[in-house]
């Protein structure tokens, strides 16, 4: 077979490993993860430690920066973010360009991407200066931009940011809020999102992180690397499951299907359905962030909930009960992942389906540029350049088009 192929003449052995299960493309000191015993550390701290004791900007300056910041620095780390959070005015007709009801995500891309040529002299990975910029720029535009998005979807007028408010509580205010109307967000759900946040925050060399890494190889600047780690959170198999979970829990209830019968579906591979939000390259035991979220999703929904709402997570919860005592997926380790809870709370905060993957694109935002920042700094760094192992045909000779049968 292809295990392990040659090249000729290059200068040895190539090995051939489809989807990267067993290379490593770095060393990193940011995330550790124990994919068998179900551990997750950011820079040496248990993920259910942060996720129940910190804040989403205390984790992002933790994960940039290494270690936990003190009162003082995170304030200044906060304040420096919460200055830098309007958009550009042009941004206001970059967004009316689009159609309204184009895929959030391919927007943000866009946009993310776009920041680059309104802030030139902050492209620069190798100038210190230029690189916590461009940082700062990113973690305070993003969740504009997002919200910008989602209100444009429904028609709702954009509204500012409001320095006054803090980092997840103005971003559920400038998504929700009304304009001239003086809103308390719930101070349950500012919580229960910037914990959601904290969880997606880094997972070291998944498919968008590892993507980031390999456009920032050329030096690319920060925003196309993230940009470019935004198209790969896209795909269903990666950021877009949260999306599908809801799309399948949404079928189940409308077919009137039980959950019986799902399962038996997804194990018959019957048109290719597989239960979303299961299963993961890493984890061969319970994620441990979907523990996080299931009593999150408890939390939220009870306060919040619906009636459809909570007639899905008892869908949820039915469907995970199944599939845990069922031998496919015993067998092949499957259990459910960190996505495969969060949709519902998403749901019942009032995010529309189509805005969970940007969600996850906030909170994975600063790992993607911590990972991006190591890179930089690190002496073994590289042009990201993967070999290959040719299977087309050998040498043959060009046929004029009037001898081609
Ligand atoms: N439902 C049903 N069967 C599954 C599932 C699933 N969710 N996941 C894996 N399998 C099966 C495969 O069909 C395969 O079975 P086979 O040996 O009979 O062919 C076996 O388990 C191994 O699966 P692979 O696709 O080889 O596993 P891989 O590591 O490549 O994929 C992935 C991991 C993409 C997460 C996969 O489990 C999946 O598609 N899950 C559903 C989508 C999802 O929830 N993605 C979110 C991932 S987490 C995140 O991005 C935050």
């Amino acid at each position: 077979g292809l295990g392990v192929g040659r090249l000729l003449g290059t200068t040895g052995m190539v090995t051939l490993d489809p989807g990267f299960t067993n290379t490593a493309s770095c060393t990193s000191d940011i995330t550790y993860i124990d994919g068998d015993a179900g551990i997750l550390r950011y820079r040496g701290y248990p993920i259910a430690e942060l996720a129940t004791s910190s804040s989403f900007l205390e984790v992002a300056y933790l994960l940039i920066n290494g270690e936990l910041p003190d009162s003082q620095t995170l304030e200044r780390f906060e304040r420096r973010i919460g200055r830098h959070r309007l958009l550009h005015e042009d941004f206001l007709s970059f967004f009316t360009s689009f159609p309204s009801s184009g895929h959030p995500m391919a927007i943000l891309q866009a946009g993310i991407a776009g920041l680059a040529t309104y802030y030139e002299d902050t492209l620069n990975p190798h100038d210190p200066y230029e690189r916590e910029l461009a940082t700062v720029l990113l973690l305070a535009k993003v969740p504009t931009m997002i919200s910008y998005i989602a209100r444009r979807a429904i028609g709702l007028p954009l509204l500012y940011p409001d320095p006054k408010r803090g980092y997840v509580e103005d971003f559920l205010n400038m998504t929700f809020g009304m304009p001239y109307q003086v809103h308390d967000i719930d101070p349950v759900v500012v919580r229960a999102l910037d914990m959601l946040l904290i969880l997606h925050a880094d997972h070291e060399q998944n498919c968008s992180t590892s993507t980031v890494r390999l456009v920032g190889s050329s030096d690319a600047n920060m925003y196309a690397s993230v940009a470019a780690g935004v198209g790969a959170l896209s795909g269903p198999l990666h950021g877009g499951a949260n999306e599908a979970v809801l799309r399948m829990l949404d079928t189940i209830q409308s077919e009137g299907l039980s959950t019986a019968e799902f399962v038996r579906k997804v194990k018959n591979k019957e048109d290719g359905v597989r239960l979303m939000g299961f299963g993961h390259r890493v984890y061969k035991n319970y994620d441990p962030r979907a523990a996080l979220v299931k009593a999150t999703a408890h939390d939220v929904l009870g306060r919040l909930g619906s009636d459809d709402g909570d007639r899905k997570l008892e869908i949820a919860m039915e469907l995970e009960e199944v599939a845990l005592s069922d031998d496919y997926f015993i067998s092949r380790k499957l259990y459910p992942n960190v996505d495969f809870y969060t949709g519902l709370i998403y749901q019942a905060m009032g995010f529309p389906t189509k805005m969970f993957t940007p969600l996850f694109a906030l909170g994975r935002l600063p790992g993607w540029i911590a990972q991006y920042r190591e890179m930089m700094d690190d002496p073994a760094k590289r042009i990201g350049r993967p070999r290959q192992v040719y299977t087309g045909e050998p040498e043959r000779h060009y046929v004029a088009m009037h001898r081609r049968e």
